[in-house]
This record gives structure tokens, C-alpha cells and sequence, in this order.
């Protein structure tokens, strides 16, 4: 059985993975904090994606964006125009709004397949659609662009600036020079992991829609005639990942834009979507750009930017298929499909796979007054934490503590007891089967890598 959204949050603060930011000013929505334990996980989930996407390829890069560009990036991107906003509904009585093609789906059943103000407008009477909050009439729908603009500088003279919409874009700034930099031949790729922000109008779900968020971005540069074959071999290399992962196939699948759903620089777009309790939704993003991006800012910049075939002896603009994963959704896909509310053992395991545990292995000295068994326990935490993420425990009984260490899902704890002391051996239970084996400490080092 699995939780809810909500329950999951709550969840997720007990267990100090997230926190609603800001809390003890009475928070703010769309905003989130990653606490001890989630702030591994989702440095394991982002390590795993960097190691898929370029450490084990030789035609990707990587690279790390300003998170503030100026107003002309988003201008010539097409970020700054109606394209980039959503319908809000502004009830007329209280303070809040929705935006109108969640919140009518939601209502009517039916996906809203236009952006047309007055067709809105139409549903919203059609259907006598009113505010959740209050109950009163909407007033008239509106276009809100998703874009934070900030100041640089002092404000009199100040420079409007933007926080970043999507990492992609700085990609495209620079990769003249890091085509040329890193010798890259097309077809290549040039990654990116790093916060996004988008000034959503109804932030929800937990961390599914925020206002600050993470994305895992991948734009790969190619010859334009070769846009299927790239775009399918992406799909697929995708799906791989998430599998590779442990996450269960039937909860997830692909699901193909309509053309009124496009986004404004896609050509054509298919989603990775996951059920969670909510739904079947979108996780990641594979896009077929064309060359809007590179155009547009060749136009803009007034800056060539196109790539010089050194066999055809010819210049072209790439083209671009992009690979673009909500990390804070990834963290959520995974937690979900870990959860399991076991009931024998009565608590909650989290099945993730090791490599993104938050902890690797934790050490359990069996009992906490005896200092020959500390001190053996010391020593065998010691050997692990230069290799493992490592924890050490030594409080409470010893089901608590593997109900704790369940919890946030390590997948091993080693318990060190008088015997250790004789004959340099350990127990190791196994979190999914709990299992339990008697090896010596020589050998834990390799028995846990054999799990990576
Ligand atoms: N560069 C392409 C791009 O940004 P997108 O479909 O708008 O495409 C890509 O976003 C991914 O970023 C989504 O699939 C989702 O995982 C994540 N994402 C987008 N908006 C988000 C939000 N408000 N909160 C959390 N994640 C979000």
C-alpha cells in the first residue's frame, strides 16, 4: 500500500529528507529544504545521472551555468513571451488563484487543449467553475509569465536580470566554446545539473511543482537530418536509466505531446511519466528543438554560431535533442517506488537501490557499554567511511535501530558483538530479506561493493 502526497511530505520531514523552507516563518509555498538524509539522496540520484549521461560517454560534457543571465538571453529564447506562461484564474473575492488548465482538468475530466483567453473564460462559465477557496466567481483569465526577474546592481541604475527559466540555455551560450575546448565532433552533447525557477501560480504536489527547482539537462548537437534516429535513441537510453535504477516498469511510460501542447522552442516532445498516487505525470522531458535555440541567439547576439564541417567543408546550425529531468521529481519517482509500509516488520522500508541510498552501511555496535565492542565498532566505521557512506549508531535497542536505519533505507547494518572480538568477524543484515550473515571484516569492504 502507498501513502499520498501529503503523507509522503510529512514522511519526509519526520525522517529529515525535506523540509518545507522557511517553516518557522510560516514557510512559502513552492519552496523546500533538503535535510540530512535527502540531501544524499538526491546527490546520489544527480551522481548517478551525471555517470549515465557523461562519465561512461565519450561524446558528452559537462558544464556548470550562471543561474542569473540577462533579459536579452530570455528575450531571444522566447522566454520572456507568452509562450512561457500559464492561465491563471484570480478569484474575485479572496486572494487566490489557480491556474486554469490543471484546475479545469481536474474538474472537468478533460485535458484543456487551448490558450486562448476567451475560450477559458467559455469553459470556466460552461462548466459554473468557482474559486476552491471561497466559492466565489473567477474573474477573467490571464497570462502570467513564469519568469523571476531580479535587479543587479543598485536600484536606481539597476540591470533587470533573470533567474534562470531552465538550465538549457546557458548550454547554448557557450557551446562554441566548448565544442571547441573539449574537440567535440557532431553529433555531441554538453550536460548540466543546477537550479531552475519558475514563478508557478499554483505550486503543489510537495516537491512535483515548485517555484525553485533542479534540473538534469542534456542538449545533444546533430546533423538535422539525423533527428529521429537521435531522438528515439534518447528515449530509449532514458527509459534505461530510470530502470537501471530499480524503478519498476509498469509505473512508468512515455506519453507523446499533442501539437497544442507543445512547447514553443519543440519541434516534437515525448514525456517520461510516472503513476504516483496523483497520476500518471510527467518526470522528464524529451525534446526535439530543431535549431530555435541557436538561431534565435545567433540572431539576437548577432554572433555566428554555427558548426564547420570539417569533411563536407560546410556550415551548418545544429540541430538539438534534449534530455530534461526534474531532479526533485526523480527524488519523488524513487522514494515512491522504494516506499513500502511493511506491516510484519512494523515500519516503513525505504527498497532504494544502494548506489543512491542515502547510507550505504550502517555500524551497530551490539551494545553501547562495553568500550572493547565501541572500540571494535570505531575501528570497523573507520575502515568503511573512507569507501561507504557510513553511519554509526549506538542508540537504543538494536530493532530500533534497524527500524531507523529501514526507514531511510541503508541497505546494510553491521553489528559488531563479543564474538567480533575473538574472531574479527561481523553480522551483516541484508535490509530487503533481512538476512543475516556472519563474514569476517576483511571481507565487508568487498561485499558491499559487489552491490554496485
Ligand atoms: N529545458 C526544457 C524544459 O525545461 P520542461 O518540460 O519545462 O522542459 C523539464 O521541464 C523537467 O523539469 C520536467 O519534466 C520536470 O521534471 C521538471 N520541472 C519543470 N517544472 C517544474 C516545477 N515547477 N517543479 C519541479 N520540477 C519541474
Amino acid at each position: 500500500m502507498t501513502i499520498n502526497i501529503e503523507e509522503m511530505a510529512s514522511f519526509c520531514k519526520k525522517k529529515g529528507l525535506v523540509y518545507p523552507s522557511a517553516e518557522i516563518y510560516g514557510g512559502m509555498a513552492g519552496f523546500f529544504d533538503y535535510g540530512p538524509f535527502g540531501v544524499e539522496l538526491k546527490k546520489n540520484i544527480q551522481k548517478e545521472w551525471w555517470r549515465f549521461m557523461v562519465m561512461l560517454r565519450e561524446d558528452v560534457v559537462g558544464m556548470d551555468g550562471a543561474i542569473i543571465s540577462p533579459e536579452a538571453v530570455w528575450k531571444a529564447s522566447g522566454h520572456l513571451s507568452a509562450g512561457f506562461a500559464d492561465i491563471m484564474l484570480p478569484c474575485s473575492k479572496c486572494k487566490s488563484s489557480v491556474r486554469a488548465d490543471v484546475f479545469i482538468e481536474e474538474k472537468t475530466k478533460k485535458p484543456v487543449t487551448t490558450k486562448n483567453l476567451k475560450e477559458i473564460n467559455a469553459i470556466v462559465a460552461e462548466h459554473k467553475l468557482k474559486c476552491p477557496i471561497c466559492g466565489s466567481a473567477f474573474k477573467d483569465a490571464s497570462l502570467v509569465n513564469l519568469m523571476f526577474p531580479v535587479t543587479i546592481g543598485a536600484t536606481d541604475s539597476g540591470v533587470t536580470s533573470y533567474l534562470r527559466g531552465e538550465t538549457t540555455q546557458m548550454i547554448y551560450l557557450d557551446y562554441k566554446l566548448i565544442q571547441n575546448n573539449a574537440r567535440m565532433k557532431l553529433p555531441f552533447g554538453i550536460a548540466q545539473v543546477g537550479k531552475a525557477f519558475r514563478n508557478e501560480i499554483s505550486p503543489r504536489n510537495f516537491l512535483f511543482r515548485c517555484r525553485e527547482f533542479e534540473q538534469m539537462e542534456m542538449e545533444f548537437f546533430i546533423k538535422p537530418e539525423e533527428n529521429k534516429k537521435w531522438f528515439d535513441y534518447w528515449k530509449k537510453q532514458r527509459m534505461k536509466w530510470y530502470e537501471s535504477l530499480g524503478v519498476k516498469k509498469e509505473n512508468l511510460r512515455f506519453r507523446a505531446h499533442r501539437e497544442d501542447e507543445l512547447a514553443h522552442y519543440a519541434k516534437s516532445a515525448e514525456d517520461i511519466e510516472y503513476k504516483f498516487p496523483f497520476g500518471w505525470k510527467e518526470v522528464e522531458g524529451i525534446h526535439y528543438r530543431g535549431d530555435w535555440d541557436l538561431s534565435n541567439h545567433a540572431k539576437h547576439s548577432k554572433q555566428k554560431l554555427e558548426y564547420y564541417d570539417e569533411q563536407t567543408k560546410e556550415s551548418i546550425t545544429p540541430n538539438i535533442i534534449e534530455t530534461s529531468a526534474g531532479l526533485d521529481r526523480d527524488f519523488l519517482v524513487f522514494l515512491y517506488n522504494a516506499y513500502d509500509d511493511d506491516k510484519e516488520r512494523g515500519n516503513v522500508v525505504l527498497h532504494l537501490h544502494p548506489r543512491i541510498a542515502p547510507i550505504t552501511v550502517a555500524v551497530l555496535p551490539l551494545v553501547k557499554n562495553k568500550p572493547e565492542i565501541t572500540k571494535k565498532a570505531r575501528e570497523v566505521f573507520d575502515s568503511l567511511k573512507e569507501n561507504f557512506a557510513s553511519f554509526y549508531d549506538e542508540s537504543g535497542s538494536i530493532g530500533r535501530r534497524y527500524a531507523r536505519m529501514d526507514e531511510i533505507g541503508t541497505p546494510f547494518c553491521v553489528t559488531i558483538d563479543f564474538d567480533s572480538l575473538e574472531d574479527d568477524s561481523v553480522t551483516v543484515r541484508d535490509r530487503d530479506s533481512r538476512e543475516q550473515k556472519r563474514i569476517k571484516i576483511s571481507e565487508l569492504k568487498n561485499l558491499i561493493a559487489g552491490y554496485f
